[in-house]
């Protein structure tokens, strides 16, 4: 079993990454939040999957089960789902020591951790993901919230769970595309920290895929995707403790994130994924780098290797130039006017640069334009 500790000024918390380790999750909340009662919540598909077996480690921990369904994907992650949350408890009347356990994807997580951060002012909240990405990334760091019309995550809170509890064997029922996505986090962690994880990824990219849609191949591969796993939160950790509220280093966690955004931004509704959009905005991101001269291209040829090896997409239809910068514009990390991008030097380090020349950001775009 592979705990990684994450020390910040007021609260400390384990994630707990172990195959099979679901059925411990009663357990594990019950050492951290004592209470008769607790809410389970997840999204329609992620509990006709797991939920019983959730549902069932939390009985018999001595909990009476409050379950709480969520329409899934992007689109439901909103104000009205958080009421629909708050209606649940409110009408369970659950108490201020009842856990609150958010099993699922991020939109899960970000959604139930909101909601435990408002609810009664704030009550023990437990991420247990079952993506890829929630487990490297979202489940990891404290942020929640919800989309607003004027655009994605503007309404939430900083809110840290008791616990994060990874069973990479619930891996096995996800669609690998979902798997994907979560794989070009795991390969910007390498970028942007680690080399040695990168070649973990190379060496192992068809192991992690053959994980999805799968059980028999994800119980074969869960040791190998714990490790995965475990590297990439301590990575996602080392960042988050040394900046818990986004104020310097954090920002390396948005490589690839700058064009990202604004591909996601500009493609149709449910055209593109964001770990896709990821995969591609970090090719781009490189191209600038080589571009400004601060990476050589041996860098870019290995990162699009692996993005093609994992399945992500290399190339796009893009929308013009200017409507791209545009939205990049509108980014809501950008500071003052000024883009600033998070560059490769190398495969394992980034620097934070505000001072691209405009036709190194159209260099950037060509890349990655269909
Ligand atoms: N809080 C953060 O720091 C942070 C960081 C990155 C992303 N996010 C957020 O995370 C969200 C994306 O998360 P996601 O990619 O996990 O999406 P998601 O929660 O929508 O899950 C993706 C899909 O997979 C399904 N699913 C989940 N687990 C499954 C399993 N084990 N088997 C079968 N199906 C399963 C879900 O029902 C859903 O349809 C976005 O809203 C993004 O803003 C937050
Ligand atoms: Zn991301």
């Amino acid at each position: 079993m592979a705990r990684v500790e994450i020390e910040l000024p007021h609260h400390r918390y384990e994630v707990i990454i172990e195959p099979g380790v679901l059925a411990n999750l009663g357990g594990i909340t019950a050492s951290l939040a004592r209470h008769a009662r607790c809410a389970l919540f997840g999204d329609a598909n992620v509990l006709a999957l797991h939920g019983a077996a959730a549902r069932a480690s939390l009985e018999a921990a001595d909990y009476e089960v409050v379950v709480g369904e969520i329409a899934p994907g992007e689109s439901n992650k909103t104000l009205a789902s958080i009421e629909r949350i708050y209606d649940v408890l409110l009408d369970a009347r659950l108490e201020r020591g009842s856990p609150l356990i958010a099993l699922g994807g991020g939109v899960t997580g970000d959604m139930v951790g909101f909601a435990a951060a408002t609810y009664l002012r704030g009550v023990p909240f437990v991420q247990c993901p079952t993506t890829l990405l929630a487990m490297v990334d979202s489940s990891v760091g404290g942020k929640t919230g919800v989309n607003v019309a004027q655009g994605k995550n503007l309404i939430g809170a900083f809110y840290q769970p008791v616990a994060v509890v990874a069973d990479p064997w619930v891996l096995g029922s996800l669609p690998v595309r979902e798997l994907r996505c979560g794989l070009a986090e795991c390969i910007k962690h390498g970028v942007i920290r680690d080399e040695s994880l990168f070649e973990f990824i190379e060496q192992n990219v068809g192991v992690f895929l053959s994980a999805a849609e799968d059980t028999a191949s994800a119980t074969a591969a869960a040791d190998t995707m714990a490790e995965l796993v475990r590297r990439n939160v301590e990575i996602k950790a080392s960042v988050v403790i040394e900046d818990e509220k986004e104020r310097g280093v954090r920002a390396h966690l948005n490589f690839g994130h700058t064009f990202a955004h604004a591909i996601e931004a500009t493609a149709g509704y449910g055209e593109i994924q964001h770990g896709e959009a990821v995969a591609l905005g970090m090719r781009a991101a490189t191209r600038v780098a080589a571009e400004l001269g601060i990476c050589d291209a041996s860098v870019q040829g290995r990162l699009s290797d692996l993005c093609e090896a994992g399945g992500l997409p290399t190339r796009i239809e893009l929308a013009s130039d200017d409507v791209l910068q545009g939205a990049m514009r509108h980014d809501k990390k950008v500071v003052g006017s000024r883009v600033r991008f998070v560059l490769p030097t190398r495969i394992g380090e980034v620097v934070l640069r505000d001072d691209v020349p405009p036709e190194c950001i159209t260099a950037g775009w060509a890349e990655i334009r269909s």
